[in-house]
């Protein structure tokens, strides 16, 4: 039974704001003060010292791996890189028409067809295909990345690691330890967010006991948009139209007075400055006074643009720089053009997302909130030839 307040009227929290909807130990945003943890252990933590396989272990594992435990996942997420010809065929076919966040939707969603396991929900079964989607992401990301650029598909490198081998496959040579460096940082911080949009899309595709394929191209769907994984390429796209870092001012400034959202920042929950953002403005902060020119245009371009934004809208309005914000810029250092951006977050989330929807499952119930109708009824049906 749903209590209605003394106006008749139930109470209604728009886009779920401020609404609990489950319960998890996986990872703990603290909003008020800008942090961070993914099973108790701080980002700053994981960024200094881990890799994108442990992170992985950790959160869909809920501890630290032993050194065993550890081996065991690296090869597993190895060993799974491999993508069907089917599905390659289907990237390739796509590749120049859709954008790789819809390639990897469709493909991911594909994927299912070719998993024997794909209709098995026991929680050993639920594990390996986590397992397969999360290696199998980055390949498909890499191949899109191949096919967009005009390039042939390079097979997974099984002795690199998940990191290594994403870029292998994407630029055809092994990286270089700085390139490897940043994406090791961007792949774990992307890696968690707790019930955000996509995680709750995830969860709800799941809750209706749908296969973990149906629940992940769901959040897939849902990160797309650029209020949330989609704002890092629209972010990146504004600093290119600022081209001069001299406009940043008067860029945001005109933008602000129009209304219009400044993209990669603000969020729902971090009322501070988003501790990923912290890790990666340390990057940026080098490339302003590095030597390719375009970057250190957007490095200085992103941190004027900050400065500014903080000045306006941080303290005052609770509106900071998020994750995406400098992001941009910082894949591009490492090689990676702007239509990937979107889905190398959902191919490192996608670890998230599985450990979410693992857990859920363990006490499952269907999510179907309540709509309070405003319409009318018992309206009288008037056949066609009468209606006015
Ligand atoms: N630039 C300018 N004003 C903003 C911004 C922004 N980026 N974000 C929020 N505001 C203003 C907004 O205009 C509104 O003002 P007013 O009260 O005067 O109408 C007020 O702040 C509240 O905004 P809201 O959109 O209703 O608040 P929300 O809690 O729904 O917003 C958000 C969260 C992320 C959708 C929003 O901050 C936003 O659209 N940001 C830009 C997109 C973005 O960077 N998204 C990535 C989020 S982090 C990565 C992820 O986890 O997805």
């Amino acid at each position: 039974m749903v209590e209605l307040g003394g106006n008749g009227l139930p109470q209604i929290s728009k886009g779920l704001e401020g609404v609990y909807v489950t319960s998890s130990s996986i990872s703990k945003v603290n909003g008020q003060e800008g942090k961070l943890y993914y099973r108790g252990f701080s980002i700053e933590s994981l960024s200094e010292n881990s890799n994108f396989e442990e992170v992985v272990y950790l959160l869909i594992n809920g501890s630290l791996p032993s050194k065993p435990q550890l081996d065991e996942i690296t090869a597993q997420l190895s060993d799974n890189r491999d993508l069907p010809d089917g599905i390659i065929k289907i990237i390739k076919e796509l590749s120049g028409k859709g954008h790789p966040m819809d390639i990897l939707r469709t493909a991911v969603s594909a994927l299912s067809s070719y998993d024997k396991e794909v209709s098995d929900t026991s929680p050993a079964a639920n594990m390996n295909k986590s397992l397969r989607i999360i290696s199998k992401m980055s390949s498909i990301v890499a191949a899109t990345g191949r096919f967009v650029s005009g390039k042939e598909y390079i097979a997974p490198d099984k002795s690199l690691d998940y990191v290594e081998n994403f870029l292998y496959m994407l630029n055809g040579e092994r990286p270089s330890a700085e390139q490897a460096d940043i994406m090791r940082n961007m792949f774990i911080l992307h890696a968690e967010h707790s019930t955000n949009a996509s995680t709750f899309g995830t969860l709800v595709a799941g809750s209706t006991l749908a296969d973990i394929y149906s629940a992940i191209t769901a959040g897939i769907s849902v990160l797309k948009g650029p209020l949330h994984g989609g704002a890092d390429e629209a972010a990146l796209r504004m600093m290119r139209e600022i081209g001069d870092p001299e406009n940043t001012e008067s860029y945001i400034e005109s933008a602000l007075e129009g209304k219009k959202k400044i993209m990669g920042f603000g969020h729902r929950v971090y009322k501070a400055y988003d501790p990923r953002a912290k890790i990666i403005k340390k990057y940026l902060v080098k490339y302003q006074n590095g030597q390719f020119d375009e970057l250190r245009k957007l490095a200085s371009i992103a941190l004027r643009a900050e400065k500014l934004m903080i000045d306006k809208l941080g303290a005052s309005r609770g509106i900071w720089p998020n994750v995406d914000f400098f992001a941009g810029p910082v894949y591009l250092a490492a090689g990676i053009p702007p239509e990937l951006f979107t889905p190398i977050f959902a191919t490192s989330r996608s670890a998230g997302w599985c450990a979410h929807m693992l857990d859920y499952w363990k006490d499952n119930k269907l999510f179907r909130p309540l709509e309070w109708y405003t319409g009318s009824i018992d309206l009288e049906y008037i056949p066609i030839e009468k209606r006015q």
